[in-house]
């Protein structure tokens, strides 16, 4: 299979069909934007496997998404988009860089849902950006943007519900989105403990990437715990 793209925790494969792709999931981590690199074990095998968990669940939902299928235990079978260069962010709670920007304490709940976007580019560090300069840079059509926002907050809404029903706060998370052949948007990339904050909702315990970037061990296990109460949530 050849090699179309590799990225920091996926490599994108090319599929029989010239409008799919294959995404193989890695067990790399990285922080920092790469300052800081690891493996977490099986990483890749469980977040394929909690990506397709919350994406079937929100195909039900009505969320249009690239994923056709999961091949096998790293693989999954996509529709071939062109990602849309903006890193979605939805916030529920104060952590993670607004916290720190803002001088707010962590976990604090926001009375308003936060959206944010950052311009994905390696080079400038992925800058925090507004609406008018993601228009002004043509990331985007106002249109384009209205419509990667609602399917954001709908995301948030049924996610939320989701992890409320496993016992897990979604403090926050990232998202990106693609453009196919036609135009057409779809929810892209993967959702799963890399991208997203979730806090046991008895302990406060962090069940989540942060593990990583903060050096808290037992990272792996955490992702395992998400997958669990996933899988044992939606009956397998
Ligand atoms: O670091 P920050 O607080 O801005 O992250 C907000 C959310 O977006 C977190 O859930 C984090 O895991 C996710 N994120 C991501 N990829 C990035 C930046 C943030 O998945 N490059």
């Amino acid at each position: 299979m050849k090699l179309l793209y590799e990225g920091k925790a996926k490599q994108i494969l090319e599929a029989d069909q010239p409008d799919q792709v294959i995404i193989r999931y890695k067990d790399d981590a990285t922080a920092g934007n790469g300052a800081k690199k690891g493996t977490i074990l099986n990483k890749g095998v469980l977040n394929n496997e909690i990506t397709t968990l919350l994406y079937d669940y929100l195909k039900t939902k009505g969320i249009p998404t690239h994923h056709l299928k999961t091949l096998n235990d790293r693989d999954q079978l996509c529709i071939k988009v062109a990602i849309i260069p903006l890193e979605v962010i939805i916030r529920n709670r104060f952590a993670g860089s607004i916290a720190k920007r803002l001088g707010v304490e962590e976990g604090r709940i926001s009375p308003v849902t936060i959206k944010e976007i950052c311009y994905k580019c390696d080079e400038l560090n992925d800058p925090l950006i507004n609406d008018d300069q993601a228009l002004a840079l043509e990331l985007v059509t106002k249109a384009e943007l209205k419509q990667i926002y609602e399917y954001a907050l709908q995301i948030n809404r049924e996610l939320c519900e989701l992890f409320h029903s496993i016992h897990i706060d979604l403090i926050d998370f990232k998202i990106e989105f693609g453009k196919t052949s036609n135009g057409t948007i779809l929810l892209a990339d993967e959702i799963s403990p890399d991208t997203c904050r979730l806090w046991d909702s008895d302990t406060q315990e962090r069940l989540d990437k942060d593990r990583f970037r903060r050096d808290l061990g037992n990272v792996e296990a955490a992702y395992q715990e998400i997958a669990k109460r996933l899988k044992e949530r939606m009956g397998f």
